[in-house]
């Protein structure tokens, strides 16, 4: 029998890494501010904090990405100044994204092995790549198809090819931010497993991570950052999960779900029947009414994203949609916009900011017309509505004349919400309404939601995190391959009830 290292943080492993008095100003926003961090050998080392707190600035500072304003970073106690991320590289420091910036057009392996390709002599050795790029993804614990180009793949199919590339680089010390956001459980256990490996080699880890329960399985020590600031460093055996978020929010977060009427039986409002999205959801069959909130719940890959997709038009499909009581066909987002029908999409990047675009721009974006004064946008309406968007929302910058992409991740996702809202929709679709979202904003946006419903709205929730979904709907439907295997409510909205149908495996049944 092997017997796994014991957790192997320590204060007498060496030290990798030491950062003092690191601040970072971006114009004249300080938004990390006199930041002491020490990484050691051996160790995961989490770094928690609310959206906007600073946590990934820190990381791309530690990685080469930005300089820091003030401050000093020491490798081996050294002092180094990094020119770029290649040069970090160089230093053994490897960092793994929040966001995917994989090339789309690319292959699996040619993206896993982009500008590091492997050579035969002197020809491009594709074969080897190939096994490399497969062998990297399965030790992830997926399978990918090494040729698959990647504007094909799911997220979580992309997260992993991200994930498998960095871990190729030599390392000794890997910084995940937010690696697990959209992985299945399944592959959340295989990257926690490749990190408590890598750790027992000695590499120093940093991980961030917005599942308090998965930083308290796998971090030796937490950090947690609030508001650009350090706010203290503890062994990990020492907190509970509630314990990190109240350190991050500064305040307890007690019940994360709102109160909830049971919904009396209210007049259909979409009614969806043999609906087909080709490849990907069949004979899908079910009726939202009015002020509901309906789940969507299944493994990764199970059709839902589809499902939603085909039927806000961005997907062909066919099938019968019925609005209010009169057929209704989308061919394109617009005309279901238009509907009254908004559908939130779970991949803010691509399909729902213009992320080289200001604040101001992507929340008027889809409904510029209710800002036309004569022939001209009403920027002072504009602006408007911005300033009650970010207070409404809260949405956490410095400055609001920024890009949307650089909002930090949960705010990006507060300002599409925002967006959504602007349209003033009857139906709202929400895919991973809370993806990279802090707790104390997922309270938010939970009572959002809620709020929604009581208004008289629907509301269709797309969601991998069970307790979410049992947490805040009303009725939850289950997908399995494509089709709709089941339907729960009241007492049977239990994760139990909720696997079986998504995976077609009785547990209680299992020897
Ligand atoms: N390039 C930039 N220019 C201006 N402001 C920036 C830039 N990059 C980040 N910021 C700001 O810095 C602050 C910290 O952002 P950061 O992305 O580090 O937060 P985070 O802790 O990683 O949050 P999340 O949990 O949402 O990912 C935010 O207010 C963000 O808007
Ligand atoms: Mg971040």
């Amino acid at each position: 029998m092997t017997v796994s290292p014991a957790p192997v943080h320590s204060s007498i492993n060496p030290r990798l890494l030491d950062a003092s008095g690191l601040s970072k100003t971006f114009g004249i926003i300080e938004v990390l501010k006199d930041i002491s961090l020490t990484v050691r050998a051996g160790e995961v080392h989490a770094i928690i904090g609310e959206n906007g707190a600073g946590k990934s600035t820190l990381m791309k500072i530690l990685a080469g990405n930005h300089q820091p304003t003030r401050g000093e970073i020491r490798i081996d106690g050294a002092p180094v100044s990094f020119s770029g991320p290649v040069d970090a590289e160089n230093h053994g420091i490897v960092l793994v994204h929040q966001e995917i910036l994989l090339a789309p057009d690319l292959t699996v392996a040619q993206n896993i092995y982009l500008g590091r390709e492997l050579r035969k002599g002197l020809t491009v050795d594709d074969q080897a790549m190939r096994s490399g790029a497969r062998q990297a993804i399965v030790d992830l614990g997926g399978y990918i198809d090494p040729d698959t180009i990647v504007s094909r793949l799911s997220i979580a199919q992309r997260q992993l090819v991200q994930i498998a590339r960095v871990l190729l680089v030599p390392h000794r010390i890997v910084i995940f931010d937010e690696p697990t956001a959209s992985l299945t459980p399944h592959e959340t256990e295989a990257l926690l497993k490749v990190i408590r490996d890598i750790r027992a080699k000695g590499v120093g880890v940093l991980y961030i991570s917005h599942r308090l329960p998965e930083v308290k399985e796998i971090a030796d020590r937490v950090t947690v950052l609030r508001d650009g600031r350090l706010v203290g460093s503890h062994d990990a055996a020492e907190l509970q999960p509630a314990d990190m978020a109240r350190l991050m929010v500064g305040r307890d977060v007690a019940k994360l779900y709102p109160d909830r009427h049971a919904a009396e039986v209210r007049q259909a409002v979409l009614e969806v029947e043999r609906f087909e999205v080709p490849g990907f959801a069949l004979d899908a069959a079910f009726t939202l009414r009015k002020g509901e909130i309906l789940g969507f719940a299944g493994l990764i890959g199970a059709g839902r994203t589809e499902l939603m997709e085909g039927l806000v038009g961005l997907r062909p499909a066919k099938g019968k949609v019925v609005l209010n009581g009169h057929p209704v066909s989308f061919t394109d987002v617009h005309s279901s916009l238009k509907a009254g029908v908004a559908y939130l999409s779970e991949d803010r990047k691509g399909k729902g900011l213009l992320l080289t675009k200001d604040l101001r721009v992507n929340l008027t974006l889809a409904s510029l017309g209710k800002f036309i004064r004569g022939l001209q946008i009403d920027r002072k309406r504009e602006g408007d509505a911005l300033d009650k968007a970010i207070k409404d929302f809260d949405i956490r910058t410095g400055t609001k004349n920024i890009l949307a992409g650089q909002l930090s991740g949960g705010n990006q996702q507060k300002l599409l919400l925002a967006k959504m809202m602007m349209l003033d929709p009857q139906v709202v679709i929400i895919d991973e309404p809370t993806r990279g979202i802090d707790i104390g904003n997922k309270e938010q946006i939970y009572k959002f939601i809620a709020a929604l419903a009581e208004e008289g709205r629907s509301i269709i929730v797309v969601s991998s995190e069970m307790p979410e979904l049992i947490g805040i709907c009303d009725r939850i439907l289950v997908m399995r391959t494509g089709r709709i295997v089941g339907e729960v409510q009241g007492e049977h909205m239990t994760e139990n009830e909720i696997v079986q149908l998504a995976t077609g495996v009785n547990a209680g049944a299992a020897a």
